[in-house]
């Protein structure tokens, strides 16, 4: 298993580039079942999520070549559907395996897609995506572990109001949408961007559907969907990681190829606690809370609460934790989102970070003098908390397990360094 090894008290400098979003390419990798014909992605990132979705589409019958010259522009054919099913194998791996059941129930009508049981952040059900289809006309059994979604006389378009926001849950009802026959209304639904991403690559495939980006999306079922070629947004998740970096570790950065608009909540934050954030053009963001003669720029103490888009993104929290350890003053930060999303502070606190945790709210008292310490990483996004740390601590940090981080990084390592980190992946 792989480690970094992280030596600490390097300002980042220079630029470092976004990829594409892991959130935005695995329902658009999903949609590619919805046609026989080719759907063409660009800016797939190279995660290790994606070689499981993409592992999961050829057992369910998908051609998929991807570019030798460009590896991330995948190419997908979808002739038949030979095996509607997601093991529990890849599903306990990626709870977003999910994201095949709506897409499978509308195209094959029957899905048959294992439980995802619980994982390192919560418990995670996917009640809501079952309702959903249920309302769409599917019948849902459980059995063994699976479940089996059937509409074997295919959808009807129908009312949905979710009980809750659900981001992939949105995006499960909306692909079943598409193919249903008549009018879906999907109320209470998700905002984010990867929803809106992912219907104008419906859109692309010949879907009508209107009101992405707010909470009433509507869809016009229509009999067929055909081939398109599609680019996925930035991740604003990873660009909101290396902005974070460059605060917490005092440096001044670009973060380019990324969404600014996408990442509002956690610039403001930044600027409240007085770090310079700008943005250069429409797709970089300069920050800066660089030495200014002797005397490093102090940021201060900002309470934060997770919430759906546009909201401050829970999967940004635990980020923003480690920045704020390195803050002057106590900040309170809530999680709504997920019930268990605080894995990484105790790793944190065995760096020397003053945290204390109450139910959904952790106080940080700030700034500590955190040093190296072997920790572990238990999450994707806990990884990149600990990375940040590792970025300011005195000393060595040795991270294990950081298979975590490659779930949703590509060569996190490499950009960092880029910029002047010193960090190496060893074996
Ligand atoms: C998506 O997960 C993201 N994953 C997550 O990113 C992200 O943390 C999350 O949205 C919230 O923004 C992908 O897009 C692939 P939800 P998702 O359904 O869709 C509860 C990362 O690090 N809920 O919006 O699974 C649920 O337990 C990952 O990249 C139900 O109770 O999240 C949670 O408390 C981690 N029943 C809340 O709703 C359901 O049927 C919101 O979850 C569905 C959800």
């Amino acid at each position: 298993m792989d480690k970094f090894v992280i030596e600490g008290g390097v300002p980042l400098h220079g630029t470092i580039s976004t990829n594409g979003s892991k959130n935005s390419a695995l329902p658009a990798l999903a949609a590619a079942l919805l046609t026989d014909e080719e759907v063409v992605l660009n800016r797939i990132p190279r995660v290790r999520d994606i070689r499981t979705m993409e592992r999961l589409l050829v057992d369910i019958g998908s051609d998929i070549a991807i570019d030798e010259r460009d590896p991330e522009r995948v190419v997908l054919n979808t002739k038949t559907i030979v095996s509607p099913e997601a093991p529990y194998e890849l599903v306990k791996t990626m709870r977003a395996s999910s994201l095949v059941l709506g897409p499978l129930v509308a195209r094959a009508g029957r899905a048959r897609v294992s439980l995802p049981g619980g994982c390192a952040i919560g418990a995670r059900p996917i009640n809501f995506h079952l309702a959903g289809l249920e309302h769409l006309g599917a019948r849902i059994a459980q059995e063994h572990g699976y479940i089996e979604a059937v509409a074997p006389d295919g959808l009807k378009g129908a009312r949905v109001v979710f009980d809750r926001i659900t981001v992939t849950g949105t995006e499960d009802i909306l692909m079943a949408a598409v193919l249903a026959d008549g009018e879906t209304v999907l109320e209470n639904a998700a905002r984010e961007p990867e929803v809106v991403d992912l219907a104008h690559l419906l859109r692309k495939m010949g879907a009508r559907i209107e009101g992405e980006g707010t909470s009433v999306i509507r869809v016009q079922g229509v009999s067929k969907l055909h081939g398109a070629t599609h680019e996925i947004i930035a991740d604003r998740i990873e660009a909101g990681t290396f902005v974070i970096a460059a605060a917490i570790t005092g440096g001044d950065l670009c973060v380019t190829n990324c969404v600014p608009e996408h990442l509002g909540a956690l610039t403001a934050k930044l600027a409240e606690g007085g770090v310079t954030v700008t943005q250069v053009d429409e797709t970089t963001l300069r920050v800066e809370r660089a030495n200014a003669g002797s005397i490093q720029k102090s940021m201060r103490a900002v309470d934060m609460k997770t919430e759906e888009y546009p909201g401050f993104a829970t999967d940004l929290q635990a980020q923003y934790m480690a920045l704020m350890t390195q803050a002057d003053g106590i900040s309170i930060v809530t999680e709504t989102i997920f019930e268990n999303r605080f894995m990484h502070a105790q790793e944190l606190m065995r760096m020397g970070a003053n945290i204390r945790l109450d139910g959904r709210q952790a106080i940080i008292a700030g700034r500590s003098r955190l040093t190296g310490a072997g920790v572990i990483a238990s999450d994707l996004r806990a990884s990149a908390s600990l990375v940040l740390a590792a970025l300011v601590a005195k000393g060595e940090t040795v991270i294990d397990r950081v298979y975590h981080i490659d779930r949703g990084y590509e060569k996190i390592e490499a950009k960092l360094s880029g910029a002047g980190a010193r960090i190496k992946r060893v074996e």
